[in-house]
C-alpha cells in the first residue's frame, strides 16, 4: 500500500478549489502532522484519503494499486458512538472481518485495557466523556490493525491529561506498525508526536518537511507566520 503517491489531487465542489492540486508522497513509517490554518483543506484531504470524499481530479497510487486493499481507518474529532456498551462499540469493528463474536469480545477487551477503558466495558458508550470517547474511537480503529490511520484533531476538546493519554495511545499504535497522518492545531503536540509536517493553506500543500526543519527553518513565509502566530502554544509546553 506504500508509498502513497498523490498527484494533482483536486476537490472543487461548484468550482471552488478546496483541494487545489495536491502532490504528496507518503512513505510507510511514522507520524505525519498535517498543519495549517482553519479552512486550509486538512480535513478534506484526510477524508479524501480514506475514501469519504470523491476527488474531482488527480490520482492516488497506493504502492502500485489504484486503491488501498483494506486497512485505512479514520478517527474524527467527535467520534460516533453506537447506542450500546463500550465493549460492543469496539468489538463491532471486527465484524466485517468475519471474526466470531466471542473472539471479537476477547480482542476488544485486550485493546480496551491498552487504552485504559477496560473497567468501563459494560457502560453505555454514549455516557463516556469526550476524552473517553476519543480513546474508545482509537481503540476501535486500533483493533483492526490498520495500515494507515487518519486522525482529525483527536485532542481538540480534551483537557491536558486526556490529551497526554491520547498522545500515549497514538505513539503505541505507531509502534505497533500503523502509519499515522493527523491534524492538530496544538503545535506543542505536533513537536511531541510528529516525524514530518505537511503544511497546507488554501487547498495547497506549501511544504512537506521533516519536523525539526519545519519548525527551525520553514521554507515559506506563510509557514513562518503560521508558526509564530501559534508560538504561545509551543512556549506553554
Ligand atoms: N464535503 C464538502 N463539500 C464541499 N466543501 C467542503 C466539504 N468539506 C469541507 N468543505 C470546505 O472545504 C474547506 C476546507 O475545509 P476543511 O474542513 O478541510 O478545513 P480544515 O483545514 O480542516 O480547517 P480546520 O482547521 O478549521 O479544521 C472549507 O471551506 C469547507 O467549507
Ligand atoms: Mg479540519
Amino acid at each position: 500500500m506504500f508509498p502513497i503517491r498523490v498527484r494533482d489531487l483536486r476537490f472543487q465542489p461548484n468550482g471552488r478549489p478546496v483541494l487545489d492540486g495536491i502532490d504528496l508522497d507518503i512513505a510507510d513509517e511514522g507520524i505525519t502532522l498535517v498543519l495549517g490554518p482553519n479552512g486550509a483543506g486538512k480535513s478534506v484531504l484526510l477524508r479524501t484519503l480514506c475514501g469519504l470524499i470523491a476527488p474531482t481530479g488527480g490520482t492516488m497510487d497506493w504502492g502500485g494499486g489504484a486503491r488501498p486493499e483494506r486497512g485505512v481507518m479514520m478517527v474524527f474529532q467527535h467520534p460516533m458512538m453506537l447506542r450500546s456498551s463500550v465493549l460492543d462499540n469496539v468489538a463491532l469493528a471486527l465484524k466485517p472481518q468475519g471474526v466470531a463474536r466471542q473472539q471479537r469480545h476477547l480482542r476488544a477487551m485486550t485493546i480496551l485495557e491498552r487504552v485504559g477503558l477496560a473497567h468501563r466495558s459494560t457502560d453505555s458508550a454514549r455516557q463516556l466523556s469526550g476524552g473517553e470517547q476519543q480513546r474508545l474511537a482509537l481503540a476501535r480503529a486500533w483493533l483492526t490493525r490498520p495500515k494507515l490511520l487518519l486522525l482529525d484533531e483527536p485532542t481538540a476538546s480534551l483537557d491536558p491529561s486526556a490529551t497526554a493519554e491520547v498522545e500515549r495511545i497514538v505513539r503505541e499504535i505507531r509502534t505497533d506498525g500503523t502509519r499515522i497522518l493527523m491534524t492538530t492545531h496544538n503545535l506543542g503536540q505536533a513537536t511531541r508526536l510528529g516525524d514530518d509536517v505537511i503544511f497546507m493553506s488554501a487547498g495547497k500543500v506549501r511544504e512537506h518537511s521533516p519536523l525539526q526543519r519545519f519548525f527551525a527553518r520553514p521554507s515559506s513565509e506563510e509557514a513562518r507566520l503560521f508558526i509564530q502566530g501559534e508560538l504561545p502554544w509551543r512556549l506553554n509546553f
